[in-house]
Formats: structure tokens, sequence, C-alpha cells
């Protein structure tokens, strides 16, 4: 059996990589065919209308909204939160179903699997696929790792929406889909025996009519053949179809799958493709029971799910330090406490300048606030393990959590800064820094004691907050509640960025952004040590730097930060702000919009009868082309005029070319991937009750391109308790060396891998990491694996992130098949996952 749960696993650019072409549902729009994207979103979207109208029934509350296929993203949104009767989450809602379709498209890059496709009859092996799946998203829900639940979600869909396009289920007369795919408990009754002929030849291309009658008579089950290579298949038996399935050459020809609307089935293509949105609704309904509503909401990202990480230096009992990093925590957690916008989660990383480590997690506030209450500090004047701990939060955080790192002193270990840049990149969570000045604090009673901050060890904190998004924050007990009020912006919901730049060195220079009526509370800072600014409006008013309160915003100091709060009048337009420095700057324009911009690097791999695609979780390649996935949010069509890879801390552009493959998503390709660190920009209209406007959004998050390739084998489950061992390969084309390897997977399960590896210009190396599950691992917990190849001196740098099931799948299915295997203790926990 081939395994499922390494979701979205691919090799990039392997010499040993040639996917054959899985056919199936579509990944890119063609024609009227519906694609899996299409299926999985209309499946999301009737769902969430079913659950939102029954809401509104037990509250009396009207519901208009019918089930049909002209729902949208924002009119679901718009009822379900008068259902709910609170604002629910449109961006948010948008992202689930993105990612639960990305994580479904990458099914179609992995090797060829029958059981993944319900190719050759493989049915057994593929509803196995389907409920250990389904056992493996409820434990990740359970476990509050709702990214992970969304991406084997997308790859059970893609399973499950197979079986009507591949199997003659819908030539049956089916007028239900198949409940024993989605229960294990429910027989799979009528295959079609191995010597069972199904099948006829097509007359020519004609095709309607080529299942043989006694099959459809008795009701037996089956699918068609596929092989790209070889011709054979068993005798008399169906062929999936097509001009890339070499069996359909052979008697009985032709086919009997019904991916798209040309194919030799095609003409039962809809009503296929309505079957799969049906199974995928009961799929949806089977998840929802388990467990219960307001974690449904969360996976259907309708609810919040944001998680808030404090990193708190804990050397430092000479000085204040300590209070006053507990009481900006204690603000932090009071501003979100029941709001809408309460974090479903916090986490505690504590260093110190021998260790890290301790890492606490929990949903419940008051407890947290107990644990950041006995922090106590240890006396040292010693540079402490800030980055350490950084990586470490940075690992175990979910993707996108906002991260406050808290400390007064330097980093010790430095070297550690390009992996806390990479592992930023990839989860795209928001590092805040905020720094107490040692030297007016600590050095109280001996000056010699002082450990204040040089300038370059400041720039280091400043470099990781620019790459993520965030801030530095001087925090002085003067300045604290300043501080307090420029932290509580950064983590409102649906903060969108409009622009960001950094000057390093400094340059005068002038800077236009676009605001669109979609924005509120647009508010833009400026770090540095003393630039000189002017806000220039679109009708040409405009406000100096040096006053604090002025027609277009109001101005607030905290160290060398300024944040400009533009007043809430009508703002739309293009802006300009004029900035002159004489050293370093930073500058950032944000706003509150349900309109966002989310992007993704994506793997084509192109095929005859259309492209496949999937996520790319590893750096592109610096001089060669890539693709990258960007998706509007918050409106159900957009037009995208311009994406551009904009130099980070410079002027230099490179511009995609932009496709459409739906109302609000695109495929960008870019020719070139630059040298230097980018940001995406993404500049169009939106038509928001035919009023047209244009808008401009920017990614964060920097991106970075690399001149070394990591790949790394694609992988069976692992089980608990038993190590699993994947090789993996670093090539260079440039720098040859000692390489530096680190890996680290977010459930702190133990992991060995070789410290360096040896490369030769232009070469390659193979090293083997392994991962150990305790063994006392929930099955179905999932596991994000990161490998890392850094080049000698820290001049560049790569990494593959790998996403891996435990299961102890082979133990539960022969367990389920007998009642008394189940009485065992384990063995009972574990079925009742699976099976009920
Ligand atoms: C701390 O003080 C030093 C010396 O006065 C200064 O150079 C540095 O910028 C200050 N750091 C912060 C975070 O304010
Ligand atoms: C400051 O500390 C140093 C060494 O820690 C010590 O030698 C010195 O006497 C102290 N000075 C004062 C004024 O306490
Ligand atoms: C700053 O902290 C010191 C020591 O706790 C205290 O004496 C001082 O009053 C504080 N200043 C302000 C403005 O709160
Ligand atoms: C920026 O714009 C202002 C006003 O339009 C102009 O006076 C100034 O020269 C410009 N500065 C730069 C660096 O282009
Ligand atoms: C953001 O804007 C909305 C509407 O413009 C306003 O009600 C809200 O108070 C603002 N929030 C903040 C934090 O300023
Ligand atoms: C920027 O500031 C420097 C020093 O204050 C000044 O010499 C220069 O003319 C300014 N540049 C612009 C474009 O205003
Ligand atoms: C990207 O580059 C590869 C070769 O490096 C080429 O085969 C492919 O066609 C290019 N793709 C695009 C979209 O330019
Ligand atoms: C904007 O929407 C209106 C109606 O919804 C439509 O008639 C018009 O063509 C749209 N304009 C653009 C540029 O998409
Ligand atoms: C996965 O495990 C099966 C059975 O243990 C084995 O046949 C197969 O080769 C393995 N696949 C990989 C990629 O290691
Ligand atoms: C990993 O590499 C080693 C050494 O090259 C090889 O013996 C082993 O078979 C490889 N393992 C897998 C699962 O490919
Ligand atoms: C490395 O790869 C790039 C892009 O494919 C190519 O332009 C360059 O010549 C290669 N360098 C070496 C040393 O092979
Ligand atoms: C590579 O570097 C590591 C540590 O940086 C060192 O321990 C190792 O000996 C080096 N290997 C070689 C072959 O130079």
């Amino acid at each position: 059996m081939v395994s499922l749960v390494v979701v979205a696993v691919f090799l990039l650019q392997g010499p040993l990589f040639q996917p054959p072409q899985a056919e199936a549902f579509k990944i890119l729009p063609t024609d009227d065919s519906l694609t899996h994207q299409q299926i999985t979103e209309a499946a999301f979207l009737r769902k969430m209308v079913e659950v939102c109208r029954n809401v509104a029934t037990v509250r009396g509350k009207d519901f208009a909204l019918p089930i049909n296929s002209k729902l949208t993203v924002t009119t679901v949104q718009k009822a379900c939160s008068n259902s709910y009767s609170s604002s629910l989450k449109l961006s948010t809602f948008n992202l689930a179903i993105i990612q639960t379709s990305l994580s479904n498209a990458a099914v179609d890059l992995k090797v060829f699997s029958t059981a993944h496709h319900f190719d050759d009859e493989d049915f057994i092996n593929g509803r196995d696929l389907i409920t250990q799946g389904v056992a493996a998203v409820k434990v990740s829900i359970k476990n509050g790792n709702y990214l992970s639940a969304r991406s084997i979600l997308g790859a059970v869909c893609h399973t499950l929406q197979d079986f009507y396009s591949h199997s003659n289920w819908v030539e049956l007369g089916s007028t239900a889909p198949f409940n024993s795919l989605i229960k294990p408990e429910l027989p799979l009754n009528n295959l079609a025996s191995s010597n069972t002929k199904t099948c006829k030849s097509c007359v020519g291309e004609d095709c309607s009519d080529n299942i043989l009658p006694e099959v459809l008579q008795q009701k037996m089950l089956t699918s068609g053949y596929f092989h790209l290579l070889i011709p054979d298949k068993p005798a008399g038996k169906c062929s999936h179809g097509s001009a890339l399935d070499r069996t359909s050459s052979t008697e009985p020809t032709g086919g009997i799958n019904k991916d798209d609307i040309s194919s030799d089935h095609g003409f039962l293509h809809q009503q296929a493709a309505e079957m799969a949105i049906k199974a995928t609704m009961e799929l949806l309904e089977n998840i929802r029971l388990a467990t219960g509503d307001q974690d449904f909401l969360r996976l259907m990202g309708l609810s919040q799910t944001s998680v808030l990480a404090f990193v708190i230096d804990t050397t430092g009992s000479l000085s204040n330090y300590i209070a006053d990093a507990k009481r900006v925590s204690m603000s932090i957690i009071d501003s979100r406490r029941g709001t809408s916008e309460e974090p479903s989660e916090y986490i505690l990383v504590q260093f110190n300048d021998q260790d890290f480590g301790l890492l606490i997690r929990t949903g419940d506030a008051d407890k947290f606030k107990e644990q950041i209450n006995s922090l106590s500090a240890s006396d040292s004047v010693n540079p402490g393990m800030c980055l350490s701990g950084l990586l470490l939060t940075l690992t175990r955080a979910p993707p996108s959590s906002d991260i406050f790192v808290f400390t007064d002193a330097s980093a010790k270990d430095t070297e550690l800064k390009s992996s806390a840049e990479a592992m930023i990149e990839s989860t795209k969570s928001k590092v805040t820094f905020l720094l107490t000045n040692s030297t007016s604090t600590r050095s109280r009673q001996n000056v010699s004691l002082s450990r204040s901050l040089s300038q370059s060890e400041i720039q280091l904190y400043r470099d990781l907050a620019h790459v993520s998004g965030g801030q530095t924050i001087d925090v002085t007990n003067t300045t604290l509640s300043q501080a307090t009020a420029v932290i509580t912006d950064l983590i409102t919901a649906d903060l969108v960025t409009v622009l960001q730049a950094a000057r390093n060195p400094p340059k005068a220079e002038n800077f236009s952004f676009l605001l669109d009526p979609t924005l509120s509370n647009v508010t833009v800072y400026i770090t540095g040590d003393s630039p000189v600014f002017t806000l220039y409006s679109p009708t040409g008013v405009s406000q100096s730097g040096s006053v604090a309160d002025g027609p277009l915003g109001s101005i607030l100091t905290v160290g060398n930060l300024k944040r400009v709060k533009l007043n809430s009048a009508n703002h739309a337009g293009e802006w300009k702000i004029s900035i002159n420095s004489t050293s370093s700057y930073n500058l950032r324009v944000t706003g509150q919009s349900s309109v966002d911009v989310l992007f993704y690097f994506v793997k084509i791999v192109e095929g005859g009868h259309g492209d496949s695609w999937g996520q790319s979780f590893t750096r592109p390649f610096i001089g060669r082309n890539a693709t990258f996935y960007v998706s509007v949010t918050g409106g159900d069509s957009f037009t995208v005029t311009d994406v551009l890879l904009v130099e980070a801390s410079g002027s230099d552009v490179v511009s995609g070319t932009i496709k459409a493959v739906g109302a609000t998503d695109f495929l960008v390709n870019i020719d070139r991937i630059p040298e230097w660190a980018f940001v995406v920009q993404l500049k169009g209209l939106l038509n928001d009750s035919s009023l047209v406007n244009r808008f401009q959004r920017q990614s964060p998050t920097q991106h970075k391109g690399s001149r070394i390739t990591v790949m790394a084998q694609s992988q069976n489950i692992t089980k608990p308790g038993v190590p699993l061992s994947l090789n993996f390969t670093v090539a260079t084309n440039t720098t040859s060396g000692n390489y530096t390897i680190r890996a680290r997977n977010d459930q702190g399960f133990s992991v060995s891998f070789p410290r360096f590896l040896i490369l030769e210009t232009g070469g390659s190396a193979q090293g083997s990491v392994t991962l150990t599950a305790p063994s006392n691992t929930e099955s179905g917990t999932d596991v994000t694996l990161t490998i890392e190849a850094e080049a000698p001196g820290s001049t560049d740098l790569n990494y593959v992130t790998l996403q891996l099931t435990v299961s102890t799948a082979n133990a539960i299915f022969s367990g389920c098949y007998s009642l008394s295997v189940c009485l065992s203790f384990f063995c009972f926990i574990v079925c009742h996952f699976v099976c009920f």
C-alpha cells in the first residue's frame, strides 16, 4: 500500500523524479468541466450553507440562501455570519478552501498509485486510504493542527472524488454517494472479481455503451485500468481511457472515465462531478459529527485559530526587565480576551544564557498568565540563546503564528540567523522583538555589568523582524504604554500589508501606495534612527513627520519607531510618502481589510492532458524560472494587473506573467528568480457593487531563492516507536565545501542527522535523517520535518519541508475487521477513531 499521508511531499527538479500523469478530474480549468478544486469548493460552500441554515433554524432566524451552483465564498460567509450573529472570517474561510485544494491537487504529483485514484479496481486500498485519512484529519483537529487537517483532508477528497470519475458507480444508476467509502464498518459488496469481464470495445470513438450489460444488471462495481507505458490489462476489463492510457488500445478498447466532458464517458461528467460534491459533503458531515461544531468551524476557517507565542529571555535579575516583560505580555493577552480575536492557543518558550527549550502550550489564557507570572530571571550578564528559543518556537508553533520575543541582551547564537529566516519564510509567522535597553535599567549597581545592545546587535533583531513582517520595539518603562498600543495593533485580525520597503544604506526616496475603500485603520510605520518624512494624501494635503496631530493622522513615537494612524476620513487613492534619513530605515503600510492575497510557490508538472501542480516546500532556484499560485480573498471576482517580485531592501523589480485559473486564483510565472531577497507585490482591480477600484497588497513575509537544492525521498507512514530513515540529497552548482545540515520537527520527536555534508562544486551529497515518534504517539498525529543545508560562511541556505503522519495503520485495519482484537484497550481507542 502506498502511503496516503505524505500529503504534500514531492521532489523538485530531481532527475529521478518523473511523475507519470495521473489522470483524474482536472486540476486546472479548461472548459466547462469541473476541476477537483471546484468540486471541493462547492462541497465546502454547500456544507456550510447546511450547517448555517440549521443554526439559523435553531436560533429562530431566517435563512434565505438556496443551495445551488451559484454559491460564492462571500455569499456563504455573509449568510453564516448572520446565522451566528458574528462576523465570521471571510479571508480565512477562503484560505481553508485553498489549503484543502492545494493538497488535493498535489495528489496528482505523487508517484502514481492505483489506490489514490481508484484505478485498476483497487477499491479496498482506495477505501483504506480514505478512512485512514479521515481518522488522521480528526486527530489533527483534536490536536489543534488545522493546517495539517486541511492538508490531509485535501488528499482524502482527491481519492474520494476520483472514485466517481473512475468507477462505474454513476453508470450503475446510483442516486447517492457510496457510503462504504467513508465507513470502514460497512462492507464493500459486489466488487467485480478479478476474472469477471466488465467491458466490451467501444464502437469507434463511441464509448457510451461499453460496459457489459450483465455488469450493469448485477450492479457489479468496477473501475478502469490505467497504465502510461504498458498496454496490458486483465482480460475483458475496462480501461480508464484517454491518449495517455496505453491499456485503452488493448481489447476491450476505449475507457470509462468521466474526468472531463470530452472523456470517453464525458457525457456523465456532470453527474459524476455532482456525485463527487455530494460525497465530499458527506465526508465533511462525518468530520463535523466527530469533532463538534466549534472545531468544524475552525477547520472551515470560519473561526479564529491564531496562536500567540512569547519567547522570553529569563537572564537578568539585575533589572526591572522581567517585570516589564510580564506587564507587556499580560496586556497583550488581556487586549484580546473575550473578543472575536482571542487566540485559540498560547505558547511560551524561555531561554537564558545557558539553555533554552522548555515549551509551554495551552488554550487557557488564565493558566498561561500564571505561567508568565511565575517566570523568574537568573543572574547573568552574558548574551542569551535568543535565536535558539525563537527557532524552537517557529518550529513548534503552527504556521502564521504571532511571536513576541522579549530580551535585553544580544544573541549568542547568531549563527542561526539564516535558519530563523528560513523558518519564518516557510511558516509565515510574524516575529516582533521587544527590546529593553539594559544600560538604563540593568546597571544600577555596577556599570560594568551592563549588557547593553550595540547597534549591530540590534540590527540582527531588526532584520529578522523585517523578514517576517513584524517590528522591533524599544520598551522602557517610560514608553511601556505606547509600546503596548503598537503591539495590540500588530495582532489585529484581518491585517493586510499594502506596502513595505527597506533602504539600507539609506537613500532619500518618494514611495507611493494605493489605498482602496475596503481598508480601515490604515497605519504607516517608519523605523529608523532619524527619518525625516512627509506624507501626501491623494488630494494633495500633506503632513510632516514632526507634526504629532495633523490633517492626515496622528503620530506616535516609540523609540525609533514612528506610527502614523491615518484619520478615518475617506482615504482611497494614491498616497505618497517622502522619506530622508541618514541611517537605514524601514517603511510599512498596513490596514484592516478582508481583501488579502495569499502566495504559494508551486511546482507544475506539465502533462499531455493538462497540468498538475502542488505547493512547493523549498526555496526556488536562483536564475531559473518558478511559478507561484496567488489567491485573492475577500470577494468573488478580481482582476489582477501586476504581480511583481520587489527587492526587499532596494528598488529592483521582476514582473511575472499572470494566468487566471478561476475568478480569484492566478498562476504567476517568473522567468528568473532574482539573487536578492524579495517581497511579492500585487496590483489589481476590485469590483465592488459596480464600482471598480484599484488596490495593492504585498506579502508581509520576505522570500529568497537559493543555489542549493535539498530533496528528500517520498516515504512511508511513520510508526510509533519505530525509527524512520529518510534519505535526502543536497546539491549545489556554486560553493563547494563543508555544508551545515540541520533537521527539526514540530512535534519534538527525536531526530538524528549528519551535522555536515561535504559538497564539491556542481556536486551533490546524500544524507539520511532518522525520525522516531515515541511509542505512545497517537495514531494520526502528523509531524512536519524540515531538513536544511547551509553553505560554508552562511552564504546560502535551502531547506525542504516534509509532512508525515504517525500511524499504526496496518494494525488498525486488522483490528477493525476482527472485533476480538478490538477488545484490547489500545486497539479500542484506535478503532474508535477509525471505525466509528
Ligand atoms: C541602548 O543604548 C545604547 C547606548 O545608549 C544605544 O546605542 C542603543 O540604541 C539603545 N538600544 C535600544 C534598544 O534602545
Ligand atoms: C563592578 O564589578 C566589577 C566586577 O564584577 C568589580 O571589580 C567592581 O569592583 C565593581 N564596581 C563597583 C563600583 O561595585
Ligand atoms: C521606571 O522604573 C523605575 C524603577 O522601577 C521607577 O522608579 C520609575 O518611577 C519608573 N518610571 C516611570 C516613568 O514609570
Ligand atoms: C519627492 O517628492 C517631493 C514633492 O513632490 C519632491 O519635492 C522631492 O524632490 C521628491 N524627492 C525625491 C527623492 O524624489
Ligand atoms: C478600526 O476601524 C473600525 C471602522 O473603521 C473602527 O470601528 C475600529 O475602532 C478601528 N479599530 C482600531 C483598533 O482603531
Ligand atoms: C536628505 O537629508 C540630507 C541631510 O539632512 C540633505 O543633505 C539632503 O539634501 C536631503 N535629501 C533630500 C532629497 O531631501
Ligand atoms: C522553465 O524552465 C525549464 C527549463 O529550465 C523549461 O523547460 C520550462 O519550459 C520553463 N517554464 C516556463 C514557464 O518558462
Ligand atoms: C463589475 O461588476 C458589475 C456587476 O457586478 C459588472 O456589470 C461589471 O462588468 C464588472 N466590472 C468589471 C471591470 O469586472
Ligand atoms: C513502503 O513500505 C512497503 C511495505 O513495507 C514497501 O514495499 C515499499 O517499498 C515502501 N516504500 C518506500 C517508498 O519506501
Ligand atoms: C538510503 O540510502 C542508503 C545509502 O545510499 C541506501 O542503502 C538505502 O537503500 C536508501 N534508503 C531508501 C529508503 O531509499
Ligand atoms: C548554476 O545554475 C544556473 C541556473 O541554472 C546557471 O545559469 C549557472 O551557469 C550554473 N552555474 C554553474 C557553476 O554551473
Ligand atoms: C565540517 O564542519 C564541522 C563543524 O563546522 C566540523 O566538525 C567538521 O570536522 C568539518 N568537516 C570537514 C571534513 O572539514
